[in-house]
């Protein structure tokens, strides 16, 4: 038998709603999402969490834990003072469906904006050869499991609902820099592409993105910083520039 702990979640839709108050059992070892199952079980049947493989590779149970964007199955409860009231609400950045499941549909709107590793003429699948750098590079871009923690914790659409149709999101900026430093990618306009539909620029460099990663991939330094670099280099330097007009990379 457990302890008992003080647990605070939100309840409601995208309309309204209200912090609710439990007391519940914590046992050795769990984590936040296994005390909402004990609440779903016991206190609350009609909460409602996404959630999918307990075991950090889904990306299905963000959250917001004591305010920080966080995984409810890779929260140890032991993180925690005993006395300390756990609140857990909603991902901010996203449209409420209900209690803890929110609309992360704008991020598969992002998805389809950007258009798919594009193979070069002439090489078949199982001919594409590339260098093992290359594939370390974006190895660490493709550990992404989609939980959206960094499109939740950028400023530029937490705070500016008005800035959603114009940004894309740390999410798709690595997404972006992989597929640019793809060396087999045939597509030469990804840098633009970056720039004037992805809107990188607006990226203030605050890296809250890498902050919140579960998966530790460096989002600005290795991704959104190289991308920008990339991307003034073919817009200001003539060198680059007649470079691209001539090599058309
Ligand atoms: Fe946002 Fe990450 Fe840039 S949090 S402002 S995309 S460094």
């Amino acid at each position: 038998m457990g302890e008992k702990r003080n647990f605070r979640v939100w309840r409601g839709d995208d309309s309204s709603g209200q912090l609710q108050d439990f007391q519940v059992e914590v046992n050795e070892g769990e984590v936040v999402l296994d005390i909402i199952h004990r609440l779903q079980a016991t206190q609350a049947p009609d909460l409602a969490v996404r959630w999918n493989c307990k075991a950090g590779k889904c990306g299905s149970c963000s959250m917001e834990i004591n305010g920080k964007p966080r995984l409810g199955c890779m929260t140890r409860m032991s993180t925690f003072e005993p006395t300390e009231t756990v609140t857990v609400t909603p991902l901010r950045t996203f449209p409420v469906i209900r209690d803890l499941v929110t609309d992360v549909s704008f991020n598969y709107q992002k998805a389809r904006e950007l258009p798919a590793f594009a193979p070069p003429a002439g090489v078949a699948p199982g001919e594409y050869r590339m260098q093992q750098v290359d594939v370390e590079r974006s190895q660490e871009f493709r550990k992404c499991i989609e939980c959206f923690l960094c499109q939740n914790v950028c400023h530029v659409i937490r705070d500016h609902e008005e800035n959603k149709p114009a940004f894309a999101g740390p999410r798709f900026f690595i997404r972006a820099a992989e597929l640019d430093m793809h060396p087999l990618d045939a597509r030469t306009d990804r840098k633009d592409m970056a720039v004037e539909e992805q809107g990188i620029g607006y990226c203030n460099i605050t890296k809250c993105c890498t902050e919140v990663c579960p998966e530790h991939i460096k989002i600005t330094d290795n991704a959104i910083i190289p991308m920008k670099e990339r991307a003034v280099d073919r817009r200001y330097d003539p060198i680059a520039w007649l470079g691209s007009k001539i090599f058309r990379r």
